[in-house]
């Protein structure tokens, strides 16, 4: 297995979960932890974890994550533990002047490491000029790496561009800026999924800079990963691991064997049900959530559409919990 450096973390797998919005909590963290390398939050605002702040309802800058009681929404997204390691923050936002007091969060340490997402191309995001849109400004992202970097571990997350491909610049002074990795979503923002990810640009990007490059775009099997592996230093799983947390588990099957198994139904029933205990054991029970992941991960076998019909029409965590016995 490849292992390699990010700053001074050690990633002994190279295989990454991508951050993901209403997937990548704790407690699905914690399903996949035993098979990747390396984890993160779901990207949430900067002002958003400032206004939290600020009002003392969450963390005062001197408090730790564990003294966090309470349930803002992005409190709860924040939620990390010993186990949980290691783990980015993934952040995004457009101030610098929030940017600065939000580095000198003393609960930043409970995190490995600060991962600017420059890729999210939802117009609520990059309409406050925050996300991908960020790409069309350079330079704003070296500012926030420079400011982030006096007290963090720094990473950014990328795609090839806005609307153009600038993305040789953009890694070059990303790594100029005192970035420690740098994850390549190989499309553009305008993009968003409608073509196929292009690996050329994480392989020309490798060639022409020094910090590992962390790639991703359409990886959905092990022999995936082992091609994106070939090119650069990381391989990241976003979409095909939504619901389906034990491909991580062929992933690595494939790593060691070249072969991959089929992952049967009562092993994805049993995974929703890991993902309902970690849930309630880290008081994270969002009943949106849960209904979202379940449809995934009741998926992919005979019957998938009639549970997925059945799981709709649930409305309390105990009608989850009995359905799944059922
Ligand atoms: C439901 C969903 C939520 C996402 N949320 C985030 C996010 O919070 N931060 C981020 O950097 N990318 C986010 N992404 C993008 C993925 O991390 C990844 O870059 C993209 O899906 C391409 O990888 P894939 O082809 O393996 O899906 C999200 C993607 C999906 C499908």
């Amino acid at each position: 297995m490849k292992s390699f450096k990010i700053g001074n973390i050690r990633i002994k797998n190279p295989v990454f979960l991508a951050p993901m919005v209403d997937v990548t909590d704790l407690a699905y963290r914690m399903l996949c932890r035993k098979w990747i390398g390396m984890a993160y939050t779901e990207m949430l605002y900067v002002d958003a974890i400032l206004h939290d702040t600020e009002n003392r309802k969450f963390p005062a800058p001197s408090t730790s994550i564990k003294e966090v009681a309470g349930n803002s929404k992005t409190k709860r997204l924040m939620k990390t533990c010993k186990e949980d390691k290691p783990v980015g923050l993934q952040i995004t936002g457009n101030s610098l002047k929030e940017l600065k007091k939000f580095s000198k969060l003393k609960l930043l340490k409970n995190y490995n490491l600060v991962d600017i997402n420059c890729g999210c191309p939802s117009s609520r995001i990059t309409g406050n000029l925050a996300g991908s849109y960020l790409l069309n400004n350079p330079n704003k992202i070296a500012e926030m790496i420079k400011i982030l970097k006096k007290d963090n571990t720094v990473t950014a997350k990328i795609r090839l561009g806005f609307r153009k491909n600038n993305v040789l610049k953009v890694a070059k002074l990303i790594e100029k800026s005192g970035a420690s990795a740098l994850t390549i979503h190989a499309r553009l923002a305008k993009d968003r999924y409608d073509a196929p990810a292009d690996w050329k640009w994480i392989k020309k990007i490798k060639k022409e800079i020094g910090i590992p490059i962390i790639g991703n775009g359409d990886i959905s099997s092990g022999e995936d990963v082992e091609k994106m592996l070939d090119i650069c230093d990381g391989a990241m799983v976003a979409r095909a691991s939504i619901g389906n947390p034990l491909i991580f588990r062929e992933i690595q099957r494939y790593l060691k064997t070249g072969k991959e198994k089929e992952i049967r139904k009562e092993d994805r029933i049993n995974e929703f049900k890991k993902y309902l205990k970690f849930a309630k054991r880290y008081k994270l029970i969002d009943l949106g959530r849960i209904k979202f992941l379940g449809g995934n991960f009741l998926r992919g076998f005979e019957g998938a559409g009639s549970m997925r019909k059945g799981l709709m029409k649930l409305k309390t965590l105990d009608e989850f919990e009995r359905f799944l016995e059922e």
